[in-house]
Protein backbone atom coordinates (compact mmCIF):
# COMPACT_ATOMS: atom_id res chain seq x y z
CA UNK A 1 0.00 0.00 0.00
CA UNK A 2 1.21 3.28 -0.97
CA UNK A 3 1.93 6.04 2.02
CA UNK A 4 -0.95 8.03 0.02
CA UNK A 5 -3.56 4.92 0.73
CA UNK A 6 -2.78 4.82 4.23
CA UNK A 7 -2.94 8.25 4.85
CA UNK A 8 -6.36 8.31 2.76
CA UNK A 9 -7.39 5.23 5.24
CA UNK A 10 -5.85 6.93 7.92
CA UNK A 11 -8.17 10.67 7.23
CA UNK A 12 -11.51 8.29 5.91
CA UNK A 13 -11.11 6.45 10.02
CA UNK A 14 -11.11 10.02 11.37
CA UNK A 15 -13.68 11.35 9.53
CA UNK A 16 -15.91 8.76 11.43
CA UNK A 17 -14.91 9.10 14.82
CA UNK A 18 -14.58 12.72 14.44
CA UNK A 19 -17.97 13.01 13.04
CA UNK A 20 -19.92 10.76 15.48
CA UNK A 21 -18.30 12.76 17.80
CA UNK A 22 -18.97 16.31 16.36
CA UNK A 23 -21.90 17.05 17.81
CA UNK A 24 -20.24 17.64 21.09
CA UNK A 25 -16.96 19.55 20.46
CA UNK A 26 -16.05 23.02 20.54
CA UNK A 27 -13.69 24.65 17.85
CA UNK A 28 -14.39 28.05 16.68
CA UNK A 29 -15.13 31.07 18.38
CA UNK A 30 -18.92 30.97 17.63
CA UNK A 31 -19.02 27.81 19.50
CA UNK A 32 -17.27 28.65 22.41
CA UNK A 33 -19.63 31.30 23.21
CA UNK A 34 -22.42 29.16 22.31
CA UNK A 35 -20.63 26.76 25.37
CA UNK A 36 -20.53 30.13 27.42
CA UNK A 37 -23.90 30.75 27.40
CA UNK A 38 -25.09 27.50 27.62
CA UNK A 39 -23.26 27.33 31.24
CA UNK A 40 -23.96 30.72 32.44
CA UNK A 41 -20.65 32.26 31.53
CA UNK A 42 -22.90 34.52 29.34
CA UNK A 43 -26.24 36.17 28.84
CA UNK A 44 -26.69 35.80 24.68
CA UNK A 45 -30.45 37.06 25.14
CA UNK A 46 -29.84 40.62 24.10
CA UNK A 47 -27.94 38.89 20.89
CA UNK A 48 -24.52 38.31 19.92
CA UNK A 49 -21.63 39.62 22.92
CA UNK A 50 -19.27 42.33 21.83
CA UNK A 51 -15.59 42.11 22.34
CA UNK A 52 -15.58 43.34 26.15
CA UNK A 53 -18.25 40.89 26.38
CA UNK A 54 -16.42 37.73 25.24
CA UNK A 55 -13.04 38.58 26.99
CA UNK A 56 -14.92 38.86 30.57
CA UNK A 57 -17.21 35.52 30.13
CA UNK A 58 -13.64 33.68 29.22
CA UNK A 59 -11.85 35.00 32.15
CA UNK A 60 -14.87 34.01 34.18
CA UNK A 61 -14.79 30.32 32.87
CA UNK A 62 -11.10 30.27 33.35
CA UNK A 63 -11.56 31.52 36.44
CA UNK A 64 -13.83 28.75 37.36
CA UNK A 65 -11.72 26.00 35.54
CA UNK A 66 -8.84 27.17 37.38
CA UNK A 67 -6.58 27.69 34.30
CA UNK A 68 -4.51 30.88 32.81
CA UNK A 69 -6.91 33.79 32.76
CA UNK A 70 -6.13 35.08 29.59
CA UNK A 71 -9.43 36.17 28.46
CA UNK A 72 -8.84 34.60 24.86
CA UNK A 73 -10.06 31.28 23.45
CA UNK A 74 -6.80 29.58 23.85
CA UNK A 75 -5.78 26.10 23.56
CA UNK A 76 -6.13 25.14 27.10
CA UNK A 77 -9.28 26.98 27.20
CA UNK A 78 -10.95 24.13 24.75
CA UNK A 79 -9.66 21.66 26.33
CA UNK A 80 -11.66 22.40 28.95
CA UNK A 81 -14.69 23.29 26.96
CA UNK A 82 -14.31 20.21 25.43
CA UNK A 83 -13.86 17.72 28.61
CA UNK A 84 -16.54 15.65 29.51
CA UNK A 85 -18.99 17.07 32.09
CA UNK A 86 -22.22 17.34 33.84
CA UNK A 87 -24.68 19.36 31.39
CA UNK A 88 -26.23 21.65 34.37
CA UNK A 89 -25.22 25.47 34.26
CA UNK A 90 -22.12 26.69 36.54
CA UNK A 91 -23.24 29.66 36.93
CA UNK A 92 -26.40 30.90 38.07
CA UNK A 93 -25.85 34.47 38.64
CA UNK A 94 -23.57 37.48 37.92
CA UNK A 95 -23.08 37.44 41.95
CA UNK A 96 -21.63 33.89 41.32
CA UNK A 97 -18.99 34.38 39.10
CA UNK A 98 -16.97 36.59 41.57
CA UNK A 99 -17.86 33.89 44.55
CA UNK A 100 -15.45 32.25 46.75
CA UNK A 101 -14.12 29.15 45.41
CA UNK A 102 -16.38 26.41 47.21
CA UNK A 103 -19.51 24.70 47.00
CA UNK A 104 -22.55 26.35 45.48
CA UNK A 105 -26.15 26.22 46.83
CA UNK A 106 -29.52 25.99 44.58
CA UNK A 107 -32.83 25.15 46.07
CA UNK A 108 -33.81 22.82 48.83
CA UNK A 109 -36.12 20.32 49.54
CA UNK A 110 -38.44 21.04 52.55
CA UNK A 111 -38.19 17.46 53.85
CA UNK A 112 -35.35 15.51 54.75
CA UNK A 113 -37.52 11.68 54.21
CA UNK A 114 -37.25 11.33 50.24
CA UNK A 115 -37.66 9.10 47.98
CA UNK A 116 -36.53 7.69 44.57
CA UNK A 117 -37.33 5.60 41.69
CA UNK A 118 -35.43 4.25 39.20
CA UNK A 119 -37.15 4.37 35.49
CA UNK A 120 -34.66 2.57 33.47
CA UNK A 121 -31.40 1.35 33.32
CA UNK A 122 -28.43 1.46 31.44
CA UNK A 123 -27.67 -1.87 29.41
CA UNK A 124 -23.99 -1.12 29.79
CA UNK A 125 -23.62 -2.96 33.47
CA UNK A 126 -26.10 -5.30 34.89
CA UNK A 127 -29.05 -4.53 36.16
CA UNK A 128 -28.87 -5.32 39.51
CA UNK A 129 -25.12 -3.40 39.63
CA UNK A 130 -27.06 -0.64 38.06
CA UNK A 131 -29.37 -0.46 41.31
CA UNK A 132 -26.44 -0.76 43.80
CA UNK A 133 -24.70 1.73 41.91
CA UNK A 134 -27.62 4.63 42.13
CA UNK A 135 -28.81 3.19 46.24
CA UNK A 136 -24.71 3.85 46.98
CA UNK A 137 -24.74 6.99 45.31
CA UNK A 138 -27.60 8.87 47.03
CA UNK A 139 -26.81 7.05 50.29
CA UNK A 140 -23.30 8.80 50.36
CA UNK A 141 -25.22 12.01 50.50
CA UNK A 142 -27.54 10.81 53.44
CA UNK A 143 -24.68 9.17 55.36
CA UNK A 144 -22.89 13.01 56.08
CA UNK A 145 -26.28 14.59 56.41
CA UNK A 146 -29.99 14.25 57.81
CA UNK A 147 -31.44 13.12 54.41
CA UNK A 148 -32.72 9.63 54.44
CA UNK A 149 -33.75 7.69 50.93
CA UNK A 150 -36.42 5.50 49.95
CA UNK A 151 -36.16 3.17 46.98
CA UNK A 152 -39.62 2.89 45.66
CA UNK A 153 -40.81 0.56 43.24
CA UNK A 154 -44.40 1.85 42.47
CA UNK A 155 -46.09 5.16 42.47
CA UNK A 156 -44.49 8.77 42.23
CA UNK A 157 -40.55 9.61 44.05
CA UNK A 158 -38.86 12.93 44.69
CA UNK A 159 -36.46 11.99 42.58
CA UNK A 160 -36.72 10.12 39.52
CA UNK A 161 -33.85 8.57 37.57
CA UNK A 162 -33.52 7.60 33.95
CA UNK A 163 -31.15 7.17 30.72
CA UNK A 164 -32.06 8.46 27.39
CA UNK A 165 -29.86 9.48 24.42
CA UNK A 166 -30.22 12.96 22.64
CA UNK A 167 -33.66 14.57 22.97
CA UNK A 168 -35.55 13.17 26.08
CA UNK A 169 -38.94 15.34 26.60
CA UNK A 170 -36.96 18.20 28.48
CA UNK A 171 -35.36 21.26 27.26
CA UNK A 172 -31.44 19.76 27.64
CA UNK A 173 -31.18 17.46 24.48
CA UNK A 174 -28.25 15.16 25.17
CA UNK A 175 -25.47 15.49 22.35
CA UNK A 176 -24.39 11.49 21.82
CA UNK A 177 -20.92 10.00 23.60
CA UNK A 178 -18.91 12.92 25.43
CA UNK A 179 -19.85 16.54 25.94
CA UNK A 180 -22.58 16.49 28.55
CA UNK A 181 -22.94 12.88 30.23
CA UNK A 182 -25.63 14.00 32.51
CA UNK A 183 -28.08 16.74 34.31
CA UNK A 184 -30.30 16.59 37.10
CA UNK A 185 -33.13 19.35 38.06
CA UNK A 186 -33.20 21.15 41.59
CA UNK A 187 -35.15 20.05 43.74
CA UNK A 188 -38.88 21.78 43.31
CA UNK A 189 -42.61 20.79 43.53
CA UNK A 190 -42.49 20.29 39.68
CA UNK A 191 -43.03 17.32 38.64
CA UNK A 192 -39.78 17.17 37.01
CA UNK A 193 -37.84 18.70 40.16
CA UNK A 194 -35.32 16.19 41.83
CA UNK A 195 -34.76 13.94 38.58
CA UNK A 196 -31.79 13.03 37.38
CA UNK A 197 -31.18 12.10 33.38
CA UNK A 198 -28.21 10.26 32.39
CA UNK A 199 -27.02 10.07 28.59
CA UNK A 200 -27.52 6.80 27.26
CA UNK A 201 -24.76 7.50 24.95
CA UNK A 202 -22.28 7.03 27.67
CA UNK A 203 -20.57 4.24 28.09
CA UNK A 204 -21.39 3.83 31.99
CA UNK A 205 -18.34 1.19 33.86
CA UNK A 206 -17.90 -0.07 37.08
CA UNK A 207 -14.65 0.39 38.57
CA UNK A 208 -12.88 0.50 35.82
CA UNK A 209 -10.98 3.40 34.19
CA UNK A 210 -11.67 2.62 30.79
CA UNK A 211 -15.70 4.44 29.75
CA UNK A 212 -17.45 6.72 32.06
CA UNK A 213 -17.61 5.80 35.72
CA UNK A 214 -21.36 5.64 36.36
CA UNK A 215 -21.20 6.05 40.51
CA UNK A 216 -19.36 9.67 39.99
CA UNK A 217 -21.92 10.92 37.76
CA UNK A 218 -24.53 9.59 40.04
CA UNK A 219 -23.12 11.26 42.91
CA UNK A 220 -22.11 14.63 40.97
CA UNK A 221 -26.12 14.84 39.93
CA UNK A 222 -28.13 13.52 42.87
CA UNK A 223 -25.71 16.30 44.35
CA UNK A 224 -28.03 18.93 41.72
CA UNK A 225 -31.31 16.66 42.94
CA UNK A 226 -30.65 17.47 46.74
CA UNK A 227 -29.79 21.52 45.34
CA UNK A 228 -26.25 21.90 45.16
CA UNK A 229 -24.96 23.68 42.57
CA UNK A 230 -21.11 23.21 40.81
CA UNK A 231 -17.92 23.72 43.08
CA UNK A 232 -15.06 25.26 41.87
CA UNK A 233 -12.86 22.69 43.68
CA UNK A 234 -11.12 20.09 41.54
CA UNK A 235 -11.34 17.43 44.05
CA UNK A 236 -15.15 17.70 44.89
CA UNK A 237 -17.79 15.44 43.57
CA UNK A 238 -19.72 18.61 42.31
CA UNK A 239 -16.93 19.97 40.30
CA UNK A 240 -18.63 20.06 37.00
CA UNK A 241 -15.77 17.87 34.74
CA UNK A 242 -15.64 14.42 34.41
CA UNK A 243 -12.06 13.95 36.70
CA UNK A 244 -11.74 9.97 35.49
CA UNK A 245 -12.22 6.87 37.90
CA UNK A 246 -10.82 7.30 41.59
CA UNK A 247 -11.07 4.07 43.50
CA UNK A 248 -12.68 4.14 46.32
CA UNK A 249 -14.05 7.69 45.94
CA UNK A 250 -15.43 9.21 48.67
CA UNK A 251 -17.18 13.05 49.04
CA UNK A 252 -15.07 15.60 49.29
CA UNK A 253 -15.19 18.44 52.54
CA UNK A 254 -16.33 20.61 49.79
CA UNK A 255 -19.38 18.75 49.05
CA UNK A 256 -19.87 17.38 52.70
CA UNK A 257 -20.02 21.72 54.10
CA UNK A 258 -22.55 22.00 51.10
CA UNK A 259 -25.01 19.42 51.92
CA UNK A 260 -24.79 20.27 55.24
CA UNK A 261 -25.50 23.78 54.78
CA UNK A 262 -28.70 22.69 53.37
CA UNK A 263 -29.81 20.07 55.58
CA UNK A 264 -27.07 19.37 58.67
CA UNK A 265 -25.04 17.06 59.56
CA UNK A 266 -26.24 13.19 60.47
CA UNK A 267 -26.52 13.49 63.78
CA UNK A 268 -28.82 10.01 63.48
CA UNK A 269 -32.06 11.50 64.85
CA UNK A 270 -34.67 10.39 62.72
CA UNK A 271 -37.38 13.41 63.29
CA UNK A 272 -37.46 15.99 61.14
CA UNK A 273 -36.08 18.51 62.76
CA UNK A 274 -33.39 21.69 62.36
CA UNK A 275 -29.78 20.47 63.63
CA UNK A 276 -29.64 20.55 67.15
CA UNK A 277 -26.17 21.66 68.16
CA UNK A 278 -23.76 18.96 69.93
CA UNK A 279 -23.31 18.74 73.49
CA UNK A 280 -19.81 20.28 73.41
CA UNK A 281 -17.90 18.67 76.34
CA UNK A 282 -16.95 14.56 75.86
CA UNK A 283 -17.73 12.55 78.94
CA UNK A 284 -15.76 9.91 77.29
CA UNK A 285 -12.30 9.58 74.78
CA UNK A 286 -12.09 6.73 72.93
CA UNK A 287 -9.73 7.99 69.86
CA UNK A 288 -6.83 10.19 70.32
CA UNK A 289 -4.05 10.95 67.75
CA UNK A 290 -2.46 13.96 66.15
CA UNK A 291 -1.43 15.31 62.54
CA UNK A 292 1.22 16.98 61.08
CA UNK A 293 0.03 20.48 61.55
CA UNK A 294 0.81 20.30 65.29
CA UNK A 295 -3.12 19.07 65.96
CA UNK A 296 -3.74 16.92 68.46
CA UNK A 297 -7.15 15.43 68.05
CA UNK A 298 -9.70 13.49 70.54
CA UNK A 299 -12.85 12.19 70.00
CA UNK A 300 -15.40 9.53 71.09
CA UNK A 301 -17.29 7.10 68.19
CA UNK A 302 -18.59 9.77 65.95
CA UNK A 303 -17.17 13.16 67.20
CA UNK A 304 -13.78 14.54 67.56
CA UNK A 305 -11.99 18.03 69.13
CA UNK A 306 -8.97 19.43 67.58
CA UNK A 307 -6.83 20.96 70.10
CA UNK A 308 -4.15 23.49 68.45
CA UNK A 309 -0.94 23.92 69.52
CA UNK A 310 -1.33 26.65 71.59
CA UNK A 311 -4.03 24.52 73.33
CA UNK A 312 -6.72 26.30 72.31
CA UNK A 313 -10.08 24.84 70.17
CA UNK A 314 -11.60 26.17 67.35
CA UNK A 315 -14.40 27.19 66.75
CA UNK A 316 -17.14 24.35 65.63
CA UNK A 317 -15.52 21.42 67.67
CA UNK A 318 -16.47 19.08 68.14
CA UNK A 319 -17.33 18.22 64.61
CA UNK A 320 -18.15 14.96 62.87
CA UNK A 321 -15.37 12.84 62.32
CA UNK A 322 -16.15 12.33 58.77
CA UNK A 323 -16.45 16.40 58.20
CA UNK A 324 -12.97 16.57 59.47
CA UNK A 325 -11.29 13.92 57.94
CA UNK A 326 -13.67 13.39 54.95
CA UNK A 327 -13.39 9.66 53.84
CA UNK A 328 -13.51 7.97 57.23
CA UNK A 329 -16.17 5.83 58.92
CA UNK A 330 -17.67 6.63 62.32
CA UNK A 331 -16.73 4.33 65.11
CA UNK A 332 -12.91 4.22 64.60
CA UNK A 333 -10.67 1.52 66.71
CA UNK A 334 -7.67 3.81 67.54
CA UNK A 335 -5.47 5.99 65.39
CA UNK A 336 -1.87 6.27 65.06
CA UNK A 337 0.43 9.70 64.08
CA UNK A 338 3.94 8.17 63.03
CA UNK A 339 6.32 11.22 63.15
CA UNK A 340 9.19 9.40 60.70
CA UNK A 341 6.51 10.01 57.51
CA UNK A 342 4.13 12.52 58.57
CA UNK A 343 1.16 10.32 58.35
CA UNK A 344 -1.94 9.40 60.78
CA UNK A 345 -3.35 6.24 60.57
CA UNK A 346 -6.85 5.44 61.51
CA UNK A 347 -7.75 1.82 62.27
CA UNK A 348 -11.18 -0.09 61.81
CA UNK A 349 -12.14 -3.87 61.74
CA UNK A 350 -10.32 -4.94 59.16
CA UNK A 351 -9.13 -2.16 57.57
CA UNK A 352 -6.98 0.85 57.71
CA UNK A 353 -6.76 4.29 56.13
CA UNK A 354 -3.87 6.68 55.85
CA UNK A 355 -4.03 10.34 56.18
CA UNK A 356 -2.03 13.32 55.49
CA UNK A 357 -3.07 15.85 57.97
CA UNK A 358 -6.61 16.15 56.81
CA UNK A 359 -6.43 14.86 53.39
CA UNK A 360 -6.57 10.91 53.02
CA UNK A 361 -4.13 9.28 50.36
CA UNK A 362 -5.30 8.06 47.72
CA UNK A 363 -5.32 3.84 47.50
CA UNK A 364 -7.29 3.90 50.83
CA UNK A 365 -8.70 1.79 52.93
CA UNK A 366 -6.39 -1.09 53.00
CA UNK A 367 -6.73 -3.91 54.61
CA UNK A 368 -5.24 -4.40 58.10
CA UNK A 369 -3.17 -7.73 56.69
CA UNK A 370 -0.22 -4.84 55.98
CA UNK A 371 0.34 -4.48 59.35
CA UNK A 372 1.52 -8.47 59.48
CA UNK A 373 0.70 -10.25 62.67
CA UNK A 374 -1.72 -7.61 64.08
CA UNK A 375 -5.11 -8.92 65.05
CA UNK A 376 -8.67 -7.36 64.09
CA UNK A 377 -10.44 -4.75 66.20
CA UNK A 378 -7.48 -3.56 67.87
CA UNK A 379 -8.39 -1.20 70.61
CA UNK A 380 -5.42 1.45 70.52
CA UNK A 381 -2.29 2.70 69.18
CA UNK A 382 0.94 4.42 69.94
CA UNK A 383 4.61 5.16 69.61
CA UNK A 384 5.98 4.30 73.04
CA UNK A 385 8.24 7.57 73.69
CA UNK A 386 10.82 5.96 75.61
CA UNK A 387 11.85 3.50 72.47
CA UNK A 388 9.98 5.25 69.69
CA UNK A 389 8.32 1.74 68.66
CA UNK A 390 5.08 1.07 67.82
CA UNK A 391 2.59 -0.78 70.20
CA UNK A 392 -0.67 -1.66 69.78
CA UNK A 393 -3.53 -2.79 72.82
CA UNK A 394 -6.21 -4.77 72.02
CA UNK A 395 -8.63 -5.29 75.43
CA UNK A 396 -6.47 -6.74 78.22
CA UNK A 397 -3.25 -7.38 75.73
CA UNK A 398 -0.73 -5.59 73.66
CA UNK A 399 1.67 -5.91 70.48
CA UNK A 400 4.20 -4.45 69.77
CA UNK A 401 5.08 -3.87 66.24
CA UNK A 402 8.40 -3.56 64.13
CA UNK A 403 7.97 -1.43 60.94
CA UNK A 404 9.13 -3.87 57.61
CA UNK A 405 9.04 -7.17 59.90
CA UNK A 406 5.40 -7.13 61.52
CA UNK A 407 4.47 -8.08 65.32
CA UNK A 408 7.42 -9.28 67.15
CA UNK A 409 6.91 -13.37 68.04
CA UNK A 410 6.47 -13.21 71.78
CA UNK A 411 3.39 -10.56 71.60
CA UNK A 412 0.51 -10.52 72.51
CA UNK A 413 1.72 -9.82 76.27
CA UNK A 414 -0.57 -8.73 78.67
CA UNK A 415 -0.96 -5.58 79.57
CA UNK A 416 -0.84 -5.62 83.26
CA UNK A 417 2.55 -5.27 82.59
CA UNK A 418 2.15 -1.40 81.95
CA UNK A 419 2.22 -0.87 85.77
CA UNK A 420 -0.80 1.38 87.05
CA UNK A 421 -2.67 1.21 83.33
CA UNK A 422 -6.31 -0.35 84.10
CA UNK A 423 -5.53 -3.83 83.46
CA UNK A 424 -8.71 -4.62 81.11
CA UNK A 425 -7.51 -2.60 78.82
CA UNK A 426 -7.54 1.01 77.28
CA UNK A 427 -9.84 3.15 74.82
CA UNK A 428 -7.22 5.22 73.22
CA UNK A 429 -3.65 6.06 73.46
CA UNK A 430 -0.97 8.22 71.95
CA UNK A 431 2.30 10.06 72.00
CA UNK A 432 1.72 13.89 72.72
CA UNK A 433 3.83 16.64 71.34
CA UNK A 434 5.43 16.93 74.74
CA UNK A 435 7.11 13.29 73.78
CA UNK A 436 4.68 11.90 76.70
CA UNK A 437 2.57 8.33 76.24
CA UNK A 438 -0.79 9.11 77.21
CA UNK A 439 -3.81 6.27 78.00
CA UNK A 440 -7.17 6.97 77.91
CA UNK A 441 -10.18 5.04 79.35
CA UNK A 442 -13.67 5.84 80.34
CA UNK A 443 -13.89 9.75 80.82
CA UNK A 444 -10.28 9.81 82.54
CA UNK A 445 -6.33 9.16 81.21
CA UNK A 446 -3.04 8.34 82.54
CA UNK A 447 0.28 9.91 81.69
CA UNK A 448 3.35 7.33 81.81
CA UNK A 449 5.96 7.77 83.32
CA UNK A 450 8.57 6.39 80.76
CA UNK A 451 11.71 6.63 82.83
CA UNK A 452 10.20 4.57 85.95
CA UNK A 453 7.80 2.42 83.72
CA UNK A 454 4.33 3.43 85.58
CA UNK A 455 1.96 5.54 85.54
CA UNK A 456 2.84 8.67 86.80
CA UNK A 457 1.66 9.97 90.42
CA UNK A 458 -1.97 11.64 90.85
CA UNK A 459 -3.71 9.82 87.80
CA UNK A 460 -6.11 9.42 86.48
CA UNK A 461 -7.54 12.46 85.43
CA UNK A 462 -10.30 13.73 84.20
CA UNK A 463 -10.15 13.75 80.16
CA UNK A 464 -12.87 16.55 80.04
CA UNK A 465 -11.35 18.94 82.27
CA UNK A 466 -7.78 18.73 81.33
CA UNK A 467 -8.01 18.54 77.20
CA UNK A 468 -11.15 20.01 76.33
CA UNK A 469 -11.09 23.13 78.84
CA UNK A 470 -14.85 21.42 80.31
CA UNK A 471 -15.81 22.18 83.95
CA UNK A 472 -16.04 18.41 84.90
CA UNK A 473 -18.66 18.76 87.12
CA UNK A 474 -21.21 21.34 85.25
CA UNK A 475 -19.73 19.66 81.82
CA UNK A 476 -19.62 23.02 80.12
CA UNK A 477 -16.93 25.01 78.26
CA UNK A 478 -14.22 26.49 80.41
CA UNK A 479 -11.17 28.66 78.90
CA UNK A 480 -9.59 26.14 76.65
CA UNK A 481 -6.46 27.97 76.19
CA UNK A 482 -5.24 27.27 80.27
CA UNK A 483 -6.46 24.13 81.49
CA UNK A 484 -7.12 23.75 84.77
CA UNK A 485 -4.82 21.02 85.21
CA UNK A 486 -2.43 20.96 81.77
CA UNK A 487 -1.80 17.26 80.39
CA UNK A 488 2.25 18.79 80.17
CA UNK A 489 2.54 20.08 83.50
CA UNK A 490 4.52 17.72 86.06
CA UNK A 491 7.45 15.70 85.46
CA UNK A 492 8.52 13.46 87.81
CA UNK A 493 11.48 11.50 86.91
CA UNK A 494 11.73 8.46 88.86
CA UNK A 495 14.01 5.31 87.39
CA UNK A 496 12.53 2.29 88.65
CA UNK A 497 13.77 -0.44 86.15
CA UNK A 498 11.17 -3.26 86.95
CA UNK A 499 9.98 -4.62 83.54
CA UNK A 500 11.58 -2.35 81.43
CA UNK A 501 13.22 -6.05 79.85
CA UNK A 502 10.16 -7.04 78.60
CA UNK A 503 8.84 -3.74 76.90
CA UNK A 504 12.05 -3.19 75.46
CA UNK A 505 13.63 -6.37 73.15
CA UNK A 506 16.33 -5.90 70.93
CA UNK A 507 15.70 -7.37 67.35
CA UNK A 508 17.65 -7.79 63.91
CA UNK A 509 15.76 -6.15 61.25
CA UNK A 510 15.73 -4.02 58.84
CA UNK A 511 13.61 -0.92 58.16
CA UNK A 512 11.95 -1.66 55.04
CA UNK A 513 9.17 0.98 53.39
CA UNK A 514 6.52 1.66 56.14
CA UNK A 515 3.12 0.99 54.82
C1 LIG B 1 -26.84 17.44 18.41
O1 LIG B 1 -27.58 16.25 18.66
C2 LIG B 1 -28.89 16.47 19.15
C3 LIG B 1 -29.51 15.15 19.46
O2 LIG B 1 -28.66 14.06 19.18
C4 LIG B 1 -29.67 17.24 18.07
O3 LIG B 1 -30.98 17.49 18.54
C5 LIG B 1 -28.98 18.55 17.81
O4 LIG B 1 -29.64 19.23 16.78
C6 LIG B 1 -27.53 18.30 17.40
N1 LIG B 1 -26.84 19.59 17.29
C7 LIG B 1 -26.03 19.88 16.27
C8 LIG B 1 -25.42 21.24 16.32
O5 LIG B 1 -25.80 19.11 15.36
C1 LIG C 1 -6.06 24.93 40.83
O1 LIG C 1 -4.99 24.26 40.22
C2 LIG C 1 -3.85 24.11 41.05
C3 LIG C 1 -2.72 23.54 40.21
O2 LIG C 1 -3.18 22.53 39.37
C4 LIG C 1 -4.23 23.22 42.24
O3 LIG C 1 -3.15 23.04 43.10
C5 LIG C 1 -5.39 23.85 42.99
O4 LIG C 1 -5.81 22.99 44.03
C6 LIG C 1 -6.55 24.14 42.05
N1 LIG C 1 -7.58 24.89 42.75
C7 LIG C 1 -8.80 24.40 43.00
C8 LIG C 1 -9.71 25.32 43.70
O5 LIG C 1 -9.15 23.27 42.69
C1 LIG D 1 -19.63 12.15 71.03
O1 LIG D 1 -19.49 13.43 71.58
C2 LIG D 1 -20.44 14.37 71.10
C3 LIG D 1 -20.05 15.72 71.68
O2 LIG D 1 -20.04 15.67 73.06
C4 LIG D 1 -21.83 13.92 71.49
O3 LIG D 1 -22.79 14.84 71.00
C5 LIG D 1 -22.08 12.53 70.89
O4 LIG D 1 -23.33 12.05 71.30
C6 LIG D 1 -20.99 11.57 71.33
N1 LIG D 1 -21.18 10.33 70.61
C7 LIG D 1 -21.20 9.16 71.23
C8 LIG D 1 -21.36 7.95 70.36
O5 LIG D 1 -21.07 9.06 72.43
ZN1 LIG E 1 -23.50 19.06 37.49
ZN1 LIG F 1 -33.02 15.60 30.76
Amino acid sequence: MSSRLILLALWSFCMVTCCLAQNSTVETEEEAMAYLNKYGYLDMTGGMPNTEERRRALEYFQRFANITMTGVLDDETLVMMNTPRCGMVDMNSPADMMRKKRYALGSRWSKTELTYKIINRTPDLPADEVDRIITESIEKWADVSRLTFTLVTSGDADILISFAAGSHGDDGPFDGPGGVLAHAYYPSSNAIGGDAHFDEDEDYTDASSRGINMEWVAVHEFGHSLGLGHSQIEGAVMYPYYTGYVPNFQLNSDDIAGIQAHYGENVGEPEDTPPTPVDKCMTSITMATRTLDGSTYLGNATHLYRRLTDGSIPDGYPKVIGVEFPGLPTALDAALFYPPNGKTYFFKGSQYWRFRNQRMDRGFPRPLSDWRGLPNDISSAFIWSRNGQIYFTKGDEYYRYYPGYGVLSYYPQPLSQWDGLPSDGVDAAFQWTNARTYFFKGSEYYRFNDRAVTVDQGYPINTATAWLGCDSDQLVVGPTSSPTTSPAAGDAVVLAPSMVAVLFSTIAAVFYSFQ
